[in-house]
């Protein structure tokens, strides 16, 4: 395993690759560290379906509004730099921001999401949340070349977005959808977990809970978005609740659910965590 730290490095690696081996895929794993079962699952997506597989571990300073958890957020360079070894990834590329951003912000080319996706849901509270995903996201792209980019369902907004910016921009990239990563318990798996106490996790259990809740219900036949609320809202009383959305893969919201294009996320806050889960049906 390589690991390399500047995106000069880089290029020059992935030229070379791309000389040799003319024929072999490319799988790009982005994430921002602090890496668990989750990233893990992506990345034996990316061994099993590609012949080389980068992962990125960058904490993106784009996507944070200032009052958010950047300097907080978790990093965990020997673990994840382990976990990788493990897994038998072929490059891990660790930039500092200076090789992402060499410029001040004010002086970069930025990028707009499409507002109808990235002002609702998390956008509502985050603004300009996707819009630093995307720019860095299309970093990362032009920087590896991958045939194969990997990303959770977990995220189901970003997902979403940016399979939107590789067809609206006609990048040459496959975007694999990856299932959603649990607890045994049914904790959806987050770095952020790390900020909760046992109590905390206990309480955040409420949330898969909500979405099995609403999963039951659709097999039993309950199509209306109301009363699938009002059922999950119900396991989730006394939580904190800061959306529960049915929406479809457009993310406007749904009168009633429809198969195979209906998406209900939940954002619930839990000792100040903001947790995301969703259900994809
Ligand atoms: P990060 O939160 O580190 O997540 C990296 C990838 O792991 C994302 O695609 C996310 O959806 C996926 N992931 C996280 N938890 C998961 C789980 N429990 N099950 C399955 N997949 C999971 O998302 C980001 O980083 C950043 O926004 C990034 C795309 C790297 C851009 O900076």
């Amino acid at each position: 395993m390589q690991v390399l730290c500047t995106t000069k490095e880089l290029r020059h690696h992935i030229a070379n690759f791309k000389a040799k081996n003319p024929n072999k895929t490319i799988g790009l794993v982005p994430t921002m560290g602090a890496l668990h079962n989750g990233h893990l699952s992506l990345i034996t997506q990316s061994k099993e379906q590609c012949d080389y597989t980068i992962v990125s571990i960058f904490v993106n300073p784009t996507q944070f509004a200032p009052n958010e958890d950047f300097d907080k957020y978790p990093r965990k360079q020997e673990a994840d730099l382990n976990i990788c070894q493990k897994a038998d990834v072929d490059i891990v590329f660790m930039p500092e921001i200076a090789q992402m951003y060499p410029l001040d912000s004010t002086l970069q080319t930025t990028f707009n999401a499409p507002k109808n996706m990235a002002n609702v849901l998390e956008g509502k509270t985050r603004p300009g949340h996707f819009d630093g995903v995307l720019q860095v996201v299309l970093k990362l792209f032009n920087l590896t070349q991958p045939t194969k980019a990997f990303f959770g369902q977990k995220d189901a907004q970003q997902l979403l977005i940016i399979q939107k910016m590789v067809e609206d921009l006609f990048l040459p990239v496959t975007i694999v959808p990856c299932p959603i990563i649990r607890t045994q318990d049914g904790l959806a798996l987050s770095s952020r977990n790390a900020y909760l106490s046992e109590n905390g996790k206990r309480e955040a259990l409420k949330i898969s809970s909500a979405l099995n809740a609403i999963t039951k219900a659709i097999m039993q036949g309950i199509k209306d978005s109301k009363s699938l609320e009002r059922i999950a809202l119900e396991v989730l009383e006394g939580t904190e609740v800061e959306y529960l959305a049915i929406v479809d893969r457009e993310l406007e919201a749904l009168q009633s659910i429809k198969k195979d294009s209906t998406l209900v996320l939940i954002v619930a806050r839990i000792e100040g965590v903001r947790l995301l889960d969703n259900l994809w049906f």
